[in-house]
């Protein structure tokens, strides 16, 4: 008898003990929302939903767990306790794998021998990794908490261009990635540098949908070659950083293997060059690596997570994703490695970043997050490391794709970890339908419109094909991305959405064009400009 995971259905759990009623709204109503909103999803009221799959950002359904830790949270302007707990948690999920000490449950059980917390959690040194403590994070900060990944984001490359641009005015400075996030790539931009994006070759490789629980082919690694070719071309000198991007969400969710983590650390040190993960998805990727490349399927998630980052000089994150919180986010680096030697051109690279986060977000011990938001991410990152979780989250992803495939629907495939993501450039094969009538924006307004589905045109309109070179325009997938949110969504849900998707699919020649009426030419734009869907009669 087979089990369930070669069925491919995932085990539940957990259950929910909380719920929230959706909203009975008609498609009369939502054409006339829709109307009201410019046609730009981003604008759409929640509310007014049946399903969002917009974004897996800060979305999910926290665990009683966390509940529990935010209730301890402590509002405290300087040093407030989570601060601590956090750091720690850190450590633990990061770089003590399967060895964690769990401060947090300290806090939690209510400990009040202050000798005992003073020693274990608020005057503990170290140094060395990730998390300076103790007097090292005063005098060499390497751990910066701030409210999203953007904001990570902003602080390295802002900081990064200026020194930059003071060496050497006259350089162009190329920042590589396996899959640039919107965010980063504008963050990058923003700053007067350049954003490469050296996706893996296979990305848009057919794969058979019954094969996706035995093998994977870690579609969303780097090319490795290109990478050299790109340092040889340009020159060590102008490529201040390189970045991984696991999971890779622009790359439709494909993970990252531990061998191209491994091969790119390696060129990376050859060249002297610091390299970075953008770490959102960590855990899903580390499920991925656990469950298909070879020599790891009896590791522990945690000892996998450890294993990656001992390969990385750093992370910027956005715990919204894998850290099940709603909000938070954070840069890190190695003390005094590749990354601090680098750029302590003007004095400690760590110190100038403080500064700019205590001018922009807040203090360092909470960065523009409250103690409570704090709290609850510390015990998130617990949580999110457990493998019965990530099955059920990995699986349920899974049978997305697979019922759509079954269906028929283009679906890039294996599916990813946080999302499935529609093959455009197939969906509207053989209609009129061209890559700048941006028919991924009008694919989602009609399931907005008919069934109450929001989704994420990811493809040419979020990615600007019309402001790009043709050269740039190589770095544009032409998709739909559905993101689940973690723990909300149940199989009715996702049955609801299989039906709509394929009713769409069958309906693709009724689906319309869509023009920009407002704010084509602004940065990031997808979420904010006013768009029309011109329908054929
Ligand atoms: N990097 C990646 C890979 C991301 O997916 C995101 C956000 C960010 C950075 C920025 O983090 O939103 O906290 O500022 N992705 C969300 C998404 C928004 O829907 O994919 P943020």
């Amino acid at each position: 008898m087979k089990n369930m995971y070669e069925l491919g259905i995932p085990v539940p759990a957990n259950k929910s003990l909380v719920v929230r009623t959706i909203k009975d709204v008609n498609k009369e109503q939502r054409e006339r929302t829709l109307q009201k909103t410019e046609y730009n999803v981003f604008s759409f009221p929640a509310d007014l939903l049946v399903l969002d799959f917009l974004s897996d950002s800060g979305s999910g359904t926290m665990t009683d767990l966390q509940w529990a830790a935010l209730f301890h949270g402590d509002e405290s302007y300087g040093r407030n306790k989570g601060y601590y707990v956090l750091l720690d948690a850190i450590r633990d999920v990061f770089e003590r794998g399967d060895a964690p000490k769990r401060a947090i449950n300290m806090i939690l059980s209510g400990e009040t021998d202050a000798q005992k917390l003073m020693d274990n959690l608020y005057l503990t040194s170290h140094e060395g990794g990730f998390v300076n403590g103790g007097i090292h994070q005063l005098a060499r900060p390497n751990v910066f908490i701030v409210p999203q990944g953007r904001c990570a984001e902003y602080l390295l490359f802002s900081t990064l261009g200026q020194l930059l641009r003071e060496k050497d005015p006259n350089k162009e400075y190329y920042i590589p990635n396996n899959g640039h996030f919107d965010t980063t790539e504008a963050n990058i931009l923003a700053n007067g540098l350049h954003p490469v994006n050296l996706f893996s070759k296979n990305l848009m490789d057919d794969f058979p949908y019954d094969q996706m629980s035995f093998r994977n082919p870690f579609k969303g690694n780097m090319n490795a070659k290109e990478l050299e070719a790109l340092i040889q071309e340009k020159g060590v000198e102008c490529i201040p950083l390189i970045f991984l991007t696991i999971t890779n969400n622009t790359a439709a969710g494909q993970p990252v293997s531990m061998n191209n983590v491994k091969a790119i650390s390696k060129i990376a040190e050859k060249y002297g060059i610091p390299l970075f993960f953008d770490a959102c998805r960590f855990a899903e990727n580390a499920h991925f690596i656990k469950e298909f490349e070879e020599g790891y399927k009896n590791r522990s998630i945690s000892s996998i997570v450890q294993e990656m980052f001992s390969h990385v000089d750093g992370f910027t994150i956005s715990f919204k994703k894998d850290g099940l919180a709603n909000i938070g986010g954070g840069l890190f680096f190695r003390d005094n490695g590749v990354f601090h030697e680098r750029f302590s051109i003007k004095g400690d690279i760590g110190i100038q970043l403080k500064e700019k986060q205590i001018l922009t977000f807040g203090n360092d011990s909470y960065g523009g997050l409250s103690g409570r938001d704090i709290m609850a991410l510390a015990a998130g990152l617990y949580e999110i490391t457990k493998e019965s979780y990530l099955n059920q989250r990995i699986g349920q992803v899974r049978k997305f794709a697979k019922e759509l495939a079954q269906n028929g629907i283009p679906v890039v495939l294996p599916a990813g970890g946080h999302a499935i993501y529609l093959n455009m450039d197939k969906f509207f094969e053989n209609t009129d339908m061209k890559i700048d009538d941006f028919g991924g924006v009008g694919f989602t307004i009609e399931l907005l419109k008919h069934y109450g589905i929001r989704a994420c045109e990811l493809g040419p309109f979020a990615f600007e094909w019309d402001k790009k070179t043709p050269e740039q325009r190589k770095g544009i997938l032409n998709v739909v991305r559905f993101a689940i949110p973690r723990n909300v969504y149940s199989s009715s849900h996702i049955d609801y959405a299989v039906e709509a998707i394929t009713e769409l699919y069958r309906n693709r020649e009724k689906i319309p064009k869509v023009i920009i009426t407002r704010g084509a030419k602004l940065r990031l734009r997808h979420f904010q400009t006013g768009l029309r869907p011109i329908y054929k009669d």
